[in-house]
């Protein structure tokens, strides 16, 4: 892979190891029953495990110093040759509900194999070099995503989440952490001193097809977009399916479908090939055949590269949700579960990302990431940079999600070369 600046002849990321250590971590939570995909949400058994494996592989394995932090977030160091902040990599065990191998898993993965590259060489950097899994990346059913970043990045307060419950079970956040090896009532003091950190990498797939269908094999990230998300609950009324003439109905469910596509017209007209929205949640009660719907929760979220979009999107779906509380007789409720705004990658990161691709001889494109992560929280507190490695189709968030070894392995690369890259600043 040639020499570093800093004399250092580094060789490239073991592709074998890479493929072998994501198939070790896609046993934890390969589900054959729900399609073959993968579920790791917070809290649940696999998460926890996944969590166990890591721990070991970067205290065993790499010889890290491991500890975790009141948001249950997953740290390992190696020490660096200075007294220097430290250059983080990172990303996030967890997965959606019947996801895929590899958003959250490549991340970690590759970072993994980075610093297990610089053990293998026995060689030191003059940063610290650190590895972090972020605790609850993904939405969950304590309606409290990226949870560890935030925490980590101190927007994300205790009293933001002291009452929070899963929405299911009624297991409350304090314990799912807890099991996770978290405090609650400490969450502060997962907060981060940005004078400990130099610089944040995140590594991931794009997770859209713009890399794919250009046959690009590296994207460096300039911004990511910002994500609104809320709760609306429909209220109509639970009545007897047989006996309820249509025209003494108040159905939840009915007045839902109409805010749905209410939505994706407000969404539509909202403009910008930036802006989306998608209602991908819906809890029907009681959700029984012969009772008409008598309560509809759902979550809607928008996602914006500004303000600007989101509110020009809600003010469409306000004026729906007048329509249909008055044409329908129902009561709707809102609730906001997150607004977060967009973030901007730092400049030399990018910088770093781009030297280290040209220096490979790898193509690479400049985008906006359309999915969340952790390096947006990240961003506010430090110098965060991200490099994309297509999906195969586009495809994410779904048993199909693929990446090609081949471009994982030049990210891989590159990301190794952007650490050596700061690492001489
Ligand atoms: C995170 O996966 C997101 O929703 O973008
Ligand atoms: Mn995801
Ligand atoms: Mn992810
Ligand atoms: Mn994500």
């Amino acid at each position: 892979m040639g020499t570093s600046a800093a004399g250092f002849d580094v060789q490239g990321v073991n592709s074998e190891r890479i493929a072998q250590r994501l198939e070790e971590l896609a046993r934890f939570g390969r589900s054959e029953a729900s399609g073959g995909g993968w579920f790791r949400g917070f809290g649940t058994e696999a998460e926890l495990r996944a969590r166990e494996w890591l721990r070991d592989l970067w205290h065993k394995v790499l010889g890290l110093e491991v500890r975790m932090d009141t948001a249950a977030n997953l740290w390992g160091t190696m020490p660096g040759r200075e007294a220097l902040p430290a250059l983080v990599l990172g990303s996030h065990h967890d997965t959606v509900p019947n996801g895929g191998q590899f958003d959250g898993a490549l991340g970690l993965v590759l970072a993994t194999e980075v610093v297990q590259r610089l053990v293998e060489e026995g060689y030191r950097l003059r940063h610290p070099v650190q590895v972090v899994s972020f605790t609850a990346e993904e939405p969950n059913p304590f309606q409290v995503s990226t949870l560890g970043s935030r925490a980590a990045a101190g927007v994300l307060r205790v009293e933001d989440v002291r009452k929070a419950v899963h929405i299911r079970t009624g297991v409350s956040l304090r314990d799912a952490l807890q099991a996770a090896g978290g405090d609650l009532d400490r969450l502060d003091r997962a907060r981060l001193d940005p004078a400990g950190v130099s610089a944040y990498l995140e590594c991931h797939i794009e997770q859209g097809k713009r890399l794919w269908s250009r046959g690009m094999p590296l994207g460096v990230v300039t911004a990511i977009t910002g994500i609104y998300r809320e709760e609306v609950v429909v209220e109509g009324e639970a009545n007897h399916a047989g006996t309820t003439l249509m025209a003494d109905r108040r159905d939840a469910l009915c007045a839902a479908a109409e805010l749905v596509l209410g939505f994706e017209e407000a969404v539509v007209r909202g403009g910008g090939e930036e802006i989306v929205g998608t209602i991908g949640q819906l809890e029907v009660r009681p959700n029984a055949p012969n009772i008409v719907p008598g309560c509809v929760s759902l979550i809607l979220e928008v996602r914006s590269p500004d303000r600007e979009g989101t509110a020009k999107v809600l003010r469409a779906f306000d004026e729906c949700v007048r329509r249909v509380e008055a044409g329908r007789r129902v009561q709707v409720r809102r609730v906001r579960l997150l607004d977060q705004e967009a973030s901007w990658m730092d400049p030399a990161v990018i910088g770093a990302l781009e030297r280290a691709a040209a220096e490979l001889g790898e193509p690479y494109m400049l985008l906006s990431s359309m999915a969340g992560h952790d390096a947006t929280h990240m961003a506010r507190i430090t110098r965060a940079g991200m490099l994309f490695v297509p999906s195969v189709g586009g495809k994410s968030h779904c048993p199909e999600e693929e990446s090609r070894m081949e471009d994982i392995a030049k990210a891989g690369d590159a990301l190794l070369r952007a650490l050596l890259i700061l690492d001489e600043e």
